[in-house]
């Protein structure tokens, strides 16, 4: 009897989602498709591909890179226009900042993004969380999910859990320019 009741709630949630299309945190269609948009754009706008614009190389620490290069603008993208952060991640034998201005395709390990898109995720200051791999395609957590959308949302690891402890509350470590007004709950002053 328990068996043939959790069939049919198992049965119940599925069709809720097919039905109502309840969105998971990430790794999503429609995460997915935003994520590959953003990279089209990006590529046009010359901040990632092999026309991207460098940045002079820096001594990463864990667990972005070992050298790592940051770009930060403004992007539109479907209407929305927000902030952009794009981190490329160098590694491997020989990595140093200059080996990686000599050739930073060799090194190139992955390309993690912040995009900030209005109503998104207004608890987390509406940010967009991508990890593309060097040739702009997703990769993928422990779980085979795709690594794009709300990282890993209401988890105790991932993008959003360690950004949020970045200081003015923004959810960015490396400036507080974009810092809001908004009152995060247990973020740093
Ligand atoms: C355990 C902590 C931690 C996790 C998890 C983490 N980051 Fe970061 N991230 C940092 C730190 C620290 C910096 C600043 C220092 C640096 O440049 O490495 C940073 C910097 C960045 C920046 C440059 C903007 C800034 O905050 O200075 C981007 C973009 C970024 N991370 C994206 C991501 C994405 C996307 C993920 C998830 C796929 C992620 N990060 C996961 C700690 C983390």
């Amino acid at each position: 009897m328990t068996l043939i009741t959790s069939a049919i709630l198992i049965g119940t949630s599925s069709n809720l989602l097919a039905d109502e299309e309840i969105a998971p945190a990430f790794g999503g269609l429609d995460d997915v498709v935003y994520s590959e948009n953003l990279w089209t754009e990006m590529v046009t706008q010359h901040l990632v591909g092999p026309d991207a614009l460098l940045s002079t190389p820096y001594e990463g620490q864990p667990p972005h890179g070992a050298i790592l290069d940051t770009v930060d603008t403004r992007l539109t993208l479907r209407g929305n226009e927000g902030e952009v952060i794009i981190k490329r991640n160098y590694d491997g034998e020989g990595v140093s900042k200059l080996t990686v201005a000599n050739d930073p395709t060799k090194y190139l390990k992955a390309v993690t993004v912040m995009y900030r898109r209005a109503g998104y995720d207004p608890e987390n200051q509406d940010w967009f969380w991508v990890k593309y791999k060097p040739d702009g395609s997703l990769d993928v957590d422990s779980n085979g999910v795709e690594l794009a959308g709300r990282i890993a949302k209401g988890m105790a690891e991932g993008c959003i859990a360690c950004h949020r402890t970045a200081p003015g509350g923004d959810y960015v470590f490396n400036h507080d320019r974009y810092k809001t007004t908004s009152n995060i709950p247990g973020a740093p002053d």
